[in-house]
């Protein structure tokens, strides 16, 4: 079997066990520069290239179904994450098939290219990274959160962020749109959601840009510092949690911490522990996979502006397609991970017990053989059956209803307030091998006044 080696840029043999060799030694401290690599969450230098160089790497990495990561030992304070190497899989069908059967492959023994050191566990160990049964008995409880009901009462408070986001920046013409507008909005409803005050926004925002962005030296300047880092922010926001949650013991309120904090799963409370990567979790995924949607849908609206044209033609009719469409080109989550939990096949590739797999998702969303024209964006694309929320099984995105709901609004707010907004540079990505990010993004418009409203 053959595999894409994108640093030679040529195809060569992976080797056909599923077994790593044993990884080289790297250095604390990355050099700045080495070949480029999707899946190399240290040395991410992959994402700092122009994002049309990144489209053709891949279409290359798609040339077979599944490639190997080959991985690598750091040395020194960074020595407890491993990274001993993981298959990755390139395209739509074998991702189906690894999500529909969590019996094989399973979330409980991490979701990231590289196992983190256990003290990770008390922070980030939610029902992402779970089985059933546990991981169903806790899904149970947490979908109170995602009721119709609650999303109804959700939607209001979309509408009203996402005008009050538009009258902090309306007045001034231009805008940094992703720490402007995109993070407000889905960092605002996650709070919302949770029950969290709006003084804590700031705060909250600075902790997941560490947790997810920790390889990033805007967020991270210090390379050494990651482990460290991203246990402060996980107590920073447990700590949060701890205060918020004793606010609601007892109290009957529909946020979703109220119900968490009251609920009984088999007859037990909810420990510390739960609760806060529950919140982690939700602050995470809920939080920079929105933002970087509605970054990405200016990107391609300002690229595009006949399919800007189309969708403001028609907003409503156009309107849910147009998402999809976002959130398929966007892909802001770039893999998710499973283990192997017995020998298996996969698209005729022996795997391992034990063996990592990882679901590129962003790359499987441009996958031929499912998308006409994978590279247009096209924003009445139908069918459109993209895995931009995940592949179809247990974890498929809890919030994904909510999520599309927000960018929607979000981009109707938009088109009403500030019509002729536009990216005027190319959008700084987020070094990260796990979240297809921006970090920064500019964007003019023609001034227009705030709404007389009370907010
Ligand atoms: C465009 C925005 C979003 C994208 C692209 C996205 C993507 C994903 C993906 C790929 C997964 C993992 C699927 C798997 O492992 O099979 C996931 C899981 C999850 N997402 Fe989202 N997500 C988004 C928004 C949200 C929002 C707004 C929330 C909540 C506020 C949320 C909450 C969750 C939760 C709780 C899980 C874990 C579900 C489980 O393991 O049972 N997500 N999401």
């Amino acid at each position: 079997m053959q595999g894409y080696d994108l640093r030679a840029n040529r195809a060569k043999p992976v080797r056909a066990s599923g077994h790593p060799q044993r990884p080289p030694e790297a250095t604390a401290r990355p050099a700045p520069a080495t070949e480029p690599d999707p899946h190399n969450p240290i040395h991410n230098v992959f994402w700092r290239r122009h994002r049309s160089v990144i489209e053709e790497d891949l279409t290359r990495l798609r040339s077979e179904p599944l490639t190997f990561f080959p991985g690598f030992q750091l040395s020194g304070e960074l020595s407890s994450i491993q990274t001993p190497g993981a298959w990755v899989i390139t395209r739509h069908a074998p991702i189906l098939e690894v999500s529909r059967k969590p019996e094989i492959y399973s979330s409980a023994r991490g979701v990231t290219i590289n196992d983190f050191p256990p003290e990770f566990n008390e922070y980030f160990n939610s029902i992402i990274a779970m089985d059933d049964p546990r991981h169903a008995r806790l899904r149970r409880l947490v979908s109170a959160g995602f009721t119709p009901r609650m999303l109804a009462r959700l939607e209001d408070s979309i509408r009203d962020q996402a005008a009050m986001i538009m009258d902090e920046v309306c007045e001034r013409g231009e805008c940094d749109f992703v720490t402007d507008v995109a993070a407000r909005l889905p960092l605002r409803i996650v709070c919302d959601l949770m029950g969290i005050p709006g003084s804590y926004h700031d705060f909250v925002f600075d902790q997941s840009n560490t947790i997810l962005g920790a390889a990033d030296e805007e967020y991270v300047p210090a390379f050494g510092d990651l482990i460290t880092a991203i246990l402060t922010a996980g107590e920073a926001l447990t700590q949060l949690m701890d205060d918020v949650a004793e606010s609601k013991v007892g109290v009957e309120s529909e946020d979703l911490t109220s119900i968490l904090v009251n609920a009984e799963v088999d007859g037990e409370r909810l420990t510390r522990a739960e609760l806060a990567s529950f919140f982690i979790l939700l602050v995470v995924a809920g939080n920079e996979t929105t933002r970087n949607s509605i970054s990405w849908g200016l990107v391609y609206l300002t690229d595009h502006p006949d399919q800007r044209r189309i969708w403001t033609d028609d907003f409503e009719t156009v309107g849910t397609s147009a998402v999809e469409e976002i959130v398929r080109i966007a892909s802001p989550v770039v893999y998710m991970r499973r283990t192997a939990q017995c020998d298996t096949v996969l698209e005729g590739q022996p795997i391992q017990e034990g063996d990592m797999v990882t679901m590129n998702y962003l790359c499987a969303n441009r996958d031929e053989s499912v998308f006409d024209d994978p590279l247009t964006f096209d924003v009445r694309r139908d069918p459109n059956p993209h895995i931009g929320f995940g592949g179809p099984g247990p974890h498929y995105c809890l919030g994904a209803h909510l999520a599309r709901r927000q960018i929607k609004v979000m981009f109707q707010e938009l088109f009403t307030r500030i019509p002729d907004i536009q990216a005027t540079g190319d959008p700084e990505l987020l070094a990260s091998a796990f979240i297809h990010g921006i970090k920064h993004l500019p964007a003019d418009f023609t001034p227009t006044k705030k709404t007389p409203t009370q907010h």
